[in-house]
């Protein structure tokens, strides 16, 4: 089988030297690539800037903002059997890049910001994927609700729901904890475990789906 995952954060530029970004380390996207290497699986990997080794027989496609995550799943996406969206991806990005490092003038700077593009919501509707398709729902508050809502909207067979308010479990940890959201409000709760250990759960569920 050949799965398509995303990992880690993206960088949106505000001039040479600053970016927006989030606290994703792609450890839950790398874990969920190596998990399906080790079941002898084809998979194309597309990270945004983190510190991991590269898992070995991966198809690594290194990216830093949303629009190049956007263009690289549309380049590769067609390939795939399975998409697994693990990535933290910028909602919004700054409406102007300065091209030359943005002074100190006033006491304060008012940043106009501009939405990106929604790549787990084109997987369907641009992209035309009939694959198993997986979004996660990163959520602080209604996490099931939350999720539940991106599994209708997005057009996903699965939704991994990560309440990212727990200490110990979500961005940059080495453990975690979700519920797997399916539609007709069935889920299933993974207790907290290492990332390597839930993204073997989490590839056995999508499988076992397919099979
Ligand atoms: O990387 P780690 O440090 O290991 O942390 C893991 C994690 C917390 C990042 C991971 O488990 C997780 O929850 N990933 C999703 C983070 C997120 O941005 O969730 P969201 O609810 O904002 O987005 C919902 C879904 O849409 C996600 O599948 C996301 O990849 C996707 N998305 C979001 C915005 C956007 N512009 N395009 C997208 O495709």
């Amino acid at each position: 089988m050949h799965l398509l995952i995303t990992a880690g954060p993206t960088r949106e530029p505000l001039d040479p030297v600053r970016y927006l970004t989030n606290r994703s380390s792609g450890k839950m996207g790398y874990a969920l690539a190596e998990a399906a290497l080790a079941e002898g699986h084809e998979v194309t990997l597309i990270s945004g800037p983190v510190t991991l080794p590269e898992p070995a027989g991966v198809q690594l496609v290194s990216v830093e903002t949303a629009r190049q995550m956007f263009e690289a799943v549309q380049a590769h996406l067609s390939s795939a059997q399975v998409a697994i969206f693990a990535a933290a991806v910028a909602d919004y990005r700054p409406a102007i890049t300065s091209t030359q490092k943005i002074k100190k003038q006033s006491e304060t700077l008012t940043l106009e910001l501009e939405r990106t593009e929604d790549i787990l919501g084109s997987a369907r509707s641009l992209f035309g994927f009939r694959g198993y398709l997986v979004g996660f729902a990163a959520e602080t508050e209604k996490l099931i609700e939350h999720a539940q809502d991106k599994l209708a909207r997005k057009g996903c067979d699965l939704v991994v729901a990560n309440d990212v308010s727990q200490p110990g479990i979500g961005f940059d940890s080495s453990e975690n904890a979700v519920t797997l959201c399916l539609p007709g409000g069935e889920t299933h709760v993974l207790p907290q475990q290492s990332k390597a250990a839930l993204a073997a759960e989490i590839l056995r569920f999508v499988t076992h789906r397919l099979i």
